[in-house]
């Protein structure tokens, strides 16, 4: 079965891509990466004339096919008009014998939006340039023609040319990927990379002046795969291994398989933003072994995550470590319902004429994990468990659609027919209100509200600070004091904010996740002492979800001033999201 996916041209009902083999060649000098894709295909409707593939500015040589994939001959192909959000449909003539399908291309310099290509002065040595991938959601057509849709699965390999002195990697083991992923998992990154062991299993990439910082934070990578083998099941991809990008990387981490991708603003020297890489492991079982069948089912992949990343965090750092992350999540979960509309409230959301990345607020996350919240509350814990492990079990290496996963849970939680261990007594039915919290907005009235006492303490010395008295810090975690941050009102006066940075340190933090908070702060109160860190802050990290609040609550002289400097050293995926924040300033300065 093919769910329809509105954000691919591809027709893999009728000829449907089972493998790609990549054959690549990256040029830094030209920002091009050129060479060969042979796609294997399946004939699933055997008389079909085209194979029809995802595009976005690919410049397309020469398009061959062949029965037995040693002996090619050149096919016809057509470009169809592209689309702004979708990129353009490649439509390749087949012969009826055609088993394997050639396509010589480069990928375009400017247009690539998979593509990052890093100056030296961008990276951490100075010395080599860098360039990564980043394919999800529907970016991997711009560097590989292929059905760009997360229900069209491929096994792949590839091998890579790229300048002396510089190494490949890649989202496999070595070059290759036995099981069938998603497009969007397909990863490259190539630069002055060297590798640092933290287990048997689990490593560390990274560029040799930042190697042993990141060995020392992600030392917990292997305790962490064991605990979520505990927790769901055997681990399916072979290696563990970290990538630490260049700080523009735009996001905090990218699941690609055996390699996740991550910000180096997570090294903080004590451990303390690690849920990072316990959710994007989590997405080892959420995401890249059961995978949303289309964006809409985006939801699938995230809020099981992150359900399943604080079960991990409880694990390993204790129970209050994941009820102070609930907390903080679910306070991010009410602001994105407060600015969000209706439609875009629910879970099963509709993209119809959107860039599916629009989806990528709190509402697939932490509603999505809130859901799996109420279901334990429900069902009861060791039942839950049971059944994940059995659901990542039964559709192990398989994309499936909102749809699919409820009839599941329907009739193997709530009203089971069989009990996942057979020598067990059937479970009692249990009544559960799945569509209200899939398929309407805001949250149900039942929903579960995240509690935490470590910031019961908290809030009490908020409040006693603010009444003048001295408050005793000295052993806050991380989340403790964004929790101290958030908690304070939004309009705060010079002289308190002057306060509160000579007792706190807080424009000098390390920390960036405290420090882009802070920050937030300082640009809202227009506290000026601050304003040279938050210029160092922003034209060196790119991390969307840093950046954007900031320019954000910039006004449009300041915004632009940064912005002019900061432009050139962000990823396209920031630059098209603060390039609108920007028209959104000057909109506001004119009234
Ligand atoms: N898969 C996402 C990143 C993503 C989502 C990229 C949609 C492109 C489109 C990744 O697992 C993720 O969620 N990253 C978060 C961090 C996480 C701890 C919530 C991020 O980058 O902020
Ligand atoms: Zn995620």
């Amino acid at each position: 079965m093919v769910p329809h996916d509105i954000h691919s041209y591809g027709n893999p009902a009728e000829v449907r891509v089972k493998h790609v083999s990549l054959d690549l060649e990256v040029v830094f000098d030209e920002h091009s990466v050129k060479g060969t894709a042979v796609l294997t295909i399946d004939r699933v409707a055997p008389h079909a004339k085209q194979i029809v593939l995802d595009s976005r500015a690919l410049q397309i040589d020469e398009t061959e096919v062949s029965p037995d994939g040693a002996h090619y001959r050149e096919a016809a192909f057509e470009m169809g008009k592209a689309d702004p959000i979708l990129g353009a449909p490649l439509k390749i003539d087949l012969a009826p014998d055609t088993k394997f399908v050639r396509v010589r291309y480069s990928t375009s310099p400017s247009s690539a939006t998979a593509l990052q290509w890093l100056a030296p002065e961008q990276t951490e040595g100075k010395q080599h340039p860098f360039l990564y991938t980043q394919g999800e959601a529907i970016h991997t057509r711009s560097w590989i023609p292929l059905q760009d849709s997360p229900g069209v699965r491929v096994t792949w390999d590839a091998h890579v040319k790229v300048p002396a002195g510089m190494r490949a990697v890649m989202s496999g083991v070595d070059f290759k990927m036995e099981h069938p992923v998603p497009p969007y998992l397909i990863a490259l990154a190539v630069g002055d990379l060297q590798f640092k062991a933290t287990g048997p299993r689990t490593g560390v990439w990274a560029e040799p002046a930042v190697l042993e910082k990141a060995a020392a934070e992600f030392s917990d990578t292997e305790k962490m795969v064991e605990a979520a083998e505990k927790l769901y099941g055997p681990y399916r991809w072979g290696r563990y291994d970290l990538l630490v990008l260049p700080p523009s990387f735009p996001f905090g981490g990218m699941e690609n398989p055996c390699l996740t991708f991550v910000t180096p603003t997570v090294i903080a020297g004590d451990k303390s933003l690690v849920s990072l890489i316990a959710h994007e492991l989590a997405h080892s079982w959420s995401g890249n072994l059961v995978t949303n069948a289309t964006w809409s089912d985006f939801w699938l992949n995230e809020g099981y995550t992150v359900y399943f990343e604080r079960r991990i965090l409880e694990e390993i750092y204790g129970r209050e470590r994941a009820e102070m992350e609930a907390v903080l999540g679910y306070q991010d979960l009410q602001d994105d319902l407060r600015s969000h509309a209706a439609h875009d409230q629910i879970l099963a959301i509709d993209l119809r004429g959107r860039d599916p990345d629009d989806g990528m607020t709190e509402i697939p996350y932490e509603k999505g994990a809130l859901f799996l919240t109420a279901v334990e509350q429900a069902v009861g814990r060791p039942r839950l468990d049971a059944y994940l492990r059995d659901y990542f079990d039964r559709f192990a290496f398989k994309s499936i659609t909102t749809a699919q996963s409820l009839d599941y849970m329907q009739h193997h939680l709530f009203t089971p027919d069989a009990a996942p261990d057979k020598s067990q007594p059937l479970p009692a039915p249990v009544k559960f209100d799945v569509s209200t919290w899939v398929y309407q907005p805001g949250l149900p009235a039942s929903a579960p509200v995240p509690q935490s006492e470590q910031f019961a303490a908290v809030d009490a010395s908020a409040t006693a600070w603010l009444r003048g008295k001295q408050i005793e810090t000295k052993d806050w975690s991380t989340q403790q004091w964004l929790r101290f941050l958030r908690g304070l009102p939004e309009k705060l006066d010079a002289h308190r904010m002057k306060t509160l940075d000579t007792a706190f340190h807080l424009t000098a933090s390390a920390n960036n996740e405290i420090l882009a908070q802070w920050l937030l702060m300082a640009v809202n109160n227009r506290y000026n002492p601050a304003n040279d860190r938050l210029e160092i802050f922003l034209t060196t990290v790119g991390r969307r979800k840093y950046v954007k609040p900031l320019y954000s609550a910039m006004d449009a002289k300041q915004a632009k001033a940064i912005y002019e400097k900061a432009r050139p050293l962000y990823h396209p995926i920031t630059q098209a999201t603060i390039d609108r924040v920007i028209v959104s300033l000057r909109g506001e300065s004119k009234k």
